[in-house]
């Protein structure tokens, strides 16, 4: 397994691979990688002959009092299992070598990122896309796996890919859960053993959710207000539940295939978010 610390090292191995005839897929990380990030790996190994991940704990995504210096790493640990599965380069660079000394450009969407996470979290999608977009542009990559753990993540990336013309196939991935229904995050390993069992109340509640759609029930009012009573008993706070359209993020009249069920809560001091894509 290849380490690149630089932009130009990455570019350099993947036009090698590309004159060699081989694809590249990328799957972007911040690291501490847990069985929902190697999921992502297995599946980006069957979209592409030649495998990226990259490890970096992007600061443009994170707001002034979020967790950034508190978010977990191990790089070691990261890269023995990310060697264990076989993965042919790791990318990862400081954010000197990211941002270079005086970044004025920034990517701004401006409507899937407002709502949801993006209303209580202001600058993080342009965080996000702009580093998700360097990373395809250091990377050249053909395929990009992300998870639909991050669901409104997967929704704006997709959507700047095919409003900027940006030649990389997006592949999304399924949620990796804990065997108990937690959806797997770095940001676990900050809950007690008390809070984890609390957390548990997201899932239970997207699942009565789902299990009352299928049986007929499909008034988003009605699934929404039970979901929020729900973690209104289990979570510190709400910071939303919202029924909406997979990919455009709107608001839905009526549940249906595609509908994303998603929430936001805090559960002592983490923001945990979990999320049903109904079928
Ligand atoms: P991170 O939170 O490390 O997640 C990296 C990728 O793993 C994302 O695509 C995310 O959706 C996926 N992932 C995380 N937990 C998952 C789970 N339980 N099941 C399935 N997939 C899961 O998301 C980011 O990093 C950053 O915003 C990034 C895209 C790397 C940009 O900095």
């Amino acid at each position: 397994m290849k380490v690149c610390r630089t932009k130009k090292s990455l570019s350099a191995l993947s036009a090698a691979w590309h004159r060699a005839g081989e694809t590249v897929a990328l799957v972007p990380t911040m690291g501490f990688l847990h069985e929902g990030h190697l999921s992502l790996v297995r599946l980006a190994k069957k979209k592409a002959r030649r495998v990226v991940v990259s490890v970096f704990v992007n600061p443009t995504q994170f707001g002034p009092n979020e967790d950034f210096a508190q978010y977990p790493r191990d790089e070691r640990r990261d890269f023995a299992l990310l060697r264990a599965e076989g993965v042919d380069a790791v990318f990862a660079p400081t954010p000197e070598e990211m941002y270079g000394a005086e970044a004025t450009v920034s990517l701004v969407e401006s409507k899937l990122s407002k709502v949801m996470c993006g209303a209580f979290r202001p600058i993080h999608f342009a965080g996000v896309l702009t580093v998700v977009l360097k990373l395809f542009n250091a990377s050249r990559a053909d395929v990009a796996v992300f998870g639909r753990k991050d669901a409104q993540q997967l929704a704006v990336i997709r959507r700047m890919v095919r409003d900027l013309d940006v030649p990389v196939r997006i592949v999304g991935a399924p949620l990796v859960r804990e065997k108990d229904g937690l959806a797997l995050s770095s940001r676990n390993t900050y809950l007690s053993p008390a809070e984890h069992e609390r957390a548990l109340a997201l899932h239970e509640a997207l699942d009565e959710a789902e299990a009352d759609y299928k049986a007929g029930r499909t008034d988003p009012r009605r699934s929404v207000a039970k979901i929020e009573k729900a973690l209104a008993k289990a979570c510190d706070r709400v910071d939303y539940v919202v029924a909406v359209d997979a990919d455009t993020l709107e608001p839905v009249k009526k549940l249906g295939p595609n509908t994303l069920l998603a929430l936001a809560a805090y559960v002592g001091k983490t923001r945990l978010i979990d999320n049903h894509v109904l079928r």
